[in-house]
This record gives C-alpha cells, sequence and structure tokens, in this order.
C-alpha cells in the first residue's frame, strides 16, 4: 500500500528517519560511555523499545505502571518507573511486576518510600532518590535531604539506595541562559555528590537526561545514564527549540482537507482528538503543528475533530486533498491513536500497535 492510500488522519513514521535517530543517539551514548535508556512514553510501543534494545539501551524508561505492564508482558525485562509511586493498587501491581522484570523506581518522599517497600514483599528493588536540579517539578532540593533519604531506603528491607535521578527539562538550547543553567545544573550536581562521597554512601548511578539536553550530557560530569524519549520521532517543540531540524522529525499526521467553504481557510478531518491541544512550547510561534511544504500556511485552531487551516490566497488546497503536518508534541499525540503505520519511500512497510496508549494509571 503506498502512504497516500492510507485511510485519514492516519499518524505516520518515516522509517529511514526514525532509524537514523535512534542510531544517532545510540552512537553519542556510546561514544561517551553513558547508558542509553529510553523513555518509551514517547511511542508506547513494545517493539519499538526492542529496537532500542538492540541498538544498545541498557533498559527502558517508563512513567506509569500501566505502561511498566505492558513492556513486561512483551518481554522487556530492565525497566526504570520514573514516576513517584503511590498507593496501594500500585504498590500490589509493582510486586507483582517484581516477579517478571528488574525494576528500578525513583521517588522523592517518605510517603512514595513506603509504598514502595509495600511493593517489595520478599523481592528487592534498586531505588534512585529524584533530586531537583532546576526543572521545579518533582526531586527533593540538592543537599542533605537526599542523603537522608539514601540512608532511610538502605535501612528498609529489600530496598537497595543505587543513586539519583534528575529531570532536565528546563535545559533547551534555544533559551536564553542555557549554558549558565547547564553550569548550575552540574555544579548543583557535584555538590551533591560530594555530599554522598563525605557520609560514605555509593552512588552507583546518576540517571538523567532529555531530547532537548540528550547530546550536552556528556558536559555533566557524574552522570551514567539518560533517559531521552521524545527524540525517536521529534516533533515541532523539538524543532522550534533548536534541538533537530525538520528531516529529523519522523513522525506526521496525514490529513485530508474536507472543507473549503470558508475563504481563506481548509478544514482538515483531524483536530484535538487527532492532535492534542499541546501548545508549542518553545519560541514565538503559535498553532498547533507545522503544515509540511506548504509554510505559508498556518493550523491556528482546532474542534474536537477539525483542524482549521489559515490559507494565503497564493496558495490552493482543494477538498480531497491531502496534508501532512508534524504535530507540536508527538509523544501526546502517540497516546491518541490505535495504531502507527511505518514507511519507506512512498509505500506502508509496517504498522504497530500502541499497545501502551492510555496506560495513565
Ligand atoms: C522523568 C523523565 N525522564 C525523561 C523524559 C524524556 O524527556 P524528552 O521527552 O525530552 O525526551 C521525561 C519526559 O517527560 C521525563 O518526565
Amino acid at each position: 500500500m503506498k502512504i497516500h492510500d492510507l485511510e485519514t488522519p492516519a499518524l505516520v513514521v518515516d522509517l529511514d528517519t526514525m532509524e537514523r535517530n535512534l542510531q544517532h543517539m545510540a552512537d553519542y551514548c556510546h561514544r561517551h560511555g553513558l547508558n542509553l535508556r529510553p523513555h518509551t512514553k514517547t511511542h508506547k510501543i513494545p517493539q519499538l523499545a526492542k529496537k532500542q534494545m538492540k541498538l544498545g539501551a541498557c533498559g527502558i524508561t517508563v512513567a506509569k505502571v500501566g505502561e511498566a505492564e505492558v513492556m513486561t508482558q512483551e518481554g522487556l525485562d530492565d525497566l526504570m518507573l520514573a514516576y513517584p509511586l503511590f498507593g496501594a493498587a500500585k504498590a500490589l501491581r509493582l510486586g507483582v511486576l517484581l516477579e517478571r522484570a528488574r525494576i528500578t523506581v525513583s521517588l522523592d518522599s517518605e510517603e512514595s518510600l513506603s509504598w514502595v517497600a509495600q511493593a517489595a514483599n520478599g523481592k528487592s528493588i534498586d531505588v534512585l532518590v529524584e533530586i531537583d536540579l532546576g526543572m521545579r517539578r518533582c526531586g527533593v532540593r540538592p543537599g542533605t535531604g537526599a542523603v537522608k533519604l539514601a540512608r532511610l531506603i538502605d535501612s528498609t528491607a529489600r530496598l537497595r539506595f543505587q543513586g539519583i535521578m534528575f529531570y532536565p527539562g528546563h535545559l533547551r538550547p534555544d533559551w536564553n541562559g542555557n549554558t549558565r543553567r547547564l553550569e548550575q545544573l552540574t555544579l548543583d550536581l557535584q555538590r551533591q555528590l560530594d555530599l554522598f562521597e563525605k557520609e560514605k554512601i555509593p552512588v552507583r548511578r546518576v540517571s538523567g537526561g532529555s531530547t532537548p539536553s540528550a547530546f550536552h550530557s556528556h558536559c555533566i560530569e557524574g552522570l551514567t545514564e539518560i533517559r531521552p524519549g521524545t527524540y525517536i520521532f521529534n516533533d515541532r517543540n523539538t524543532i522550534e527549540g533548536k534541538t533537530c531540524s525538520r528531516e529529523d522529525c519522523a513522525a506526521t499526521l496525514l490529513t485530508t482537507v474536507v472543507s473549503t467553504a470558508v475563504p481563506g481557510q481548509a478544514i482538515i478531518d483531524a483536530g484535538s482528538k487527532t492532535f492534542s491541544s499541546d501548545p508549542l512550547r518553545p519560541g514565538e510561534k503559535r498553532g498547533f503543528g507545522l503544515v509540511k511544504n506548504y509554510p505559508e500556511v498556518q493550523f491556528l485552531s482546532m474542534n474536537e475533530e477539525h483542524g482549521y487551516l489559515k490559507v494565503p490566497a497564493e496558495v490552493k488546497l482543494e477538498v480531497g486533498q491531502s496534508v501532512e503536518i508534524i504535530p507540536n508534541h508527538i509523544c501526546a499525540t502517540v497516546n491518541l491513536h490505535e495504531v502507527i503505520f511505518g514507511y519507506r519511500g512512498e509505500e506502508v512497510v509496517e504498522s504497530w500497535i500502541v499497545k501502551a496508549r492510555g496506560k495513565i494509571r
């Protein structure tokens, strides 16, 4: 089947671009002696996680227990749950997962620690303390709090303190002051590692990394592992954040113009239920995606099933015409799709069920 024979809207992936993105990151990590533990929340597809493992990943990252369940059912057996665990139901489910996989968890509170301890139930669990190195989301502030949590982990039966994790989501190449942020992060991390050393607590793993910061990871002394996710596909956010070029965007939404009744406008068959409503984060530009091959056309608003393209007079878009769009945020977009189609050239050669879509618990 040819790509333009697909029923729309369809989320399609250029396999050559995706494979190049995967190889680029794998090579970078190999060159700098960093472990790569890709965050699979971007694609939510076990086959793609296995592809990442084949290229040398040391394991995978997930956010939710439900994602971990899907991935372990498909044979992935070294996972990091990079999300604070809370509650009896999740502790029970984590306990079941420990029967078939090695799971590392990260946490930043005593409350979460007690649920992880409950999950252990005879099994051992590696634990990382999450520290906040500038993102201001989760993580204890660098200092003695992390040391206290590490001691508590080590004094809890079956739990083993392995090291620290952080999410450097505030590091973006295009933002002013980014070099200063990176230097500050490196300094704060070093101080934290020095403190652990002074307290004679071994830190075996230091896990960081996001897509925008990934290729700066070698500048962060002490880092042993990174967890980029978006890099497999990239999106408009990564383009506008100057982390990649348009040619590095592997995933696009194939849509069809269904109405041109209103002058200066074309309506496509995809809205917020296809793209998600995530805004563009970096830069000044607005809208919900980048219209490929039509740089003058803007995708400025959406209803659930309608996308509004603003079309200047010199551009002609006709009903039935195919329009390809790079979404703002590919991770949220993937989560809305049952199937993703992979193509080479014009030919659709593969399709994957998005098995972990909707796994928000
Ligand atoms: C804890 C954690 N690690 C890694 C990542 C991956 O970052 P990116 O999506 O920039 O690749 C995320 C993204 O949300 C995250 O929350």
